[in-house]
């Protein structure tokens, strides 16, 4: 139920019709009987400054931001939080009470959250020495890095067709972050898996209508998590491939549900819980 009193908050995309945000925010307004609204909000990319700046005119408590527009939003926030610059995109805008804009990027610690998710019974290696291997080196692999890098992991290797691209961003992450970072060449990815104690895959390989990932994974030793941040198909062929040979795999739906917690706490004023049935309701919505 809205009143005039109803607290507004939203995800800008473009396109949106495909967001399960909505849906999300949805369940948990009704769960903790909120007044309040999210709306899916259809942005283009030449409006994102527009839109933004209208934020505190109409109300808004803020907005979450998706493709095309988290990168573009860095340059319009009024304040970032430390994990926004590093990882150089804003997915969570809050409007302050003076009508200022700070940006956060939650991705990071969404992804963090679903792995130590006890419901996984994922345990950490002992030593963190041991690399983690992540694959892709685009926007999602830059809130991975800065994930393990907070959680005090070591050493990464990270490996991407195009390996200039995956220099570039071990080159910004060196004067950020106390964590080694090596590119082997994304043709030798099945040898480079030996040792490994998480394997992360953050390219679009394995969803729906993209081209498979092909990874031979017999160095991989059982010990180690496999986790896959496409979550269409949940169960992706390499967390298939991973769980039939033995090792522990997590999905990435996950991702997306804890990465909405912050943002709902700051616009809605509850600390939301991600739960069986909050997966179970926005899985369903898919293919709808
Ligand atoms: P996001 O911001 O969601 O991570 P992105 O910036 O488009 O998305 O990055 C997609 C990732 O998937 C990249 O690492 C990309 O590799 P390139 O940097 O070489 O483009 C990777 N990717 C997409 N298609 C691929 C393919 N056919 N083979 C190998 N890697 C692929």
């Amino acid at each position: 139920m809205i009143t005039g009193k109803a607290r507004l908050a939203g995800v800008m995309g473009w396109p949106i019709s495909h967001s399960l945000s909505p849906r999300l925010h949805g369940f948990w307004l009704k769960q903790y009987k909120i007044d309040g609204a999210y709306l899916p909000l259809a942005v283009k990319p030449e409006d994102t400054e527009a839109v933004l700046r209208t934020l505190p005119k109409m109300g808004f408590k803020g907005a979450n931001l998706t493709l095309p527009h988290k990168e573009i939003a860095v340059d319009v926030m009024d304040q970032l939080s430390p994990r926004a610059e590093v990882i150089g995109a804003v997915n969570t805008v809050v409007v302050k009470d003076d009508g200022s804009l700070f940006g956060d990027n939650t991705d990071g610690f969404g992804f963090w959250e679903n792995l130590i998710d006890p419901a996984f019974g994922w345990t950490q290696p002992k030593d963190k020495a041991r690399p983690v291997v992540v694959l892709g080196a685009g926007g999602a692999a830059r809130a991975v890095l800065v994930a393990f890098a907070d959680a005090g992991y070591q050493s990464i290797k990270l490996l991407n067709r195009t390996q200039e691209r995956a220099e570039t961003l071990a080159a910004d992450f060196a004067n950020m972050k106390d964590i080694q970072i090596d590119c082997p060449a994304w043709d030798h990815r099945g040898a480079e898996l030996t040792d490994a104690s998480v394997l992360v895959n953050t390219t679009s390989l394995g969803m729906t209508g993209q081209g498979p990932l092909e990874l031979d994974l017999n160095a991989l030793p059982l010990d180690a998590l496999v986790t896959d941040i496409v979550y269409a198909p949940l169960e992706t062929a390499l967390l298939r491939a991973a769980k039939a040979r033995g090792n522990l795999t997590i999905d990435g739906i996950g991702m997306l549900l804890h990465q909405a917690r912050p943002g709902f706490k700051a616009w809605f004023g509850e600390e939301p819980k991600v739960t069986a049935e909050l997966r179970a309701y926005v899985l369903s919505a898919r293919g709808a």
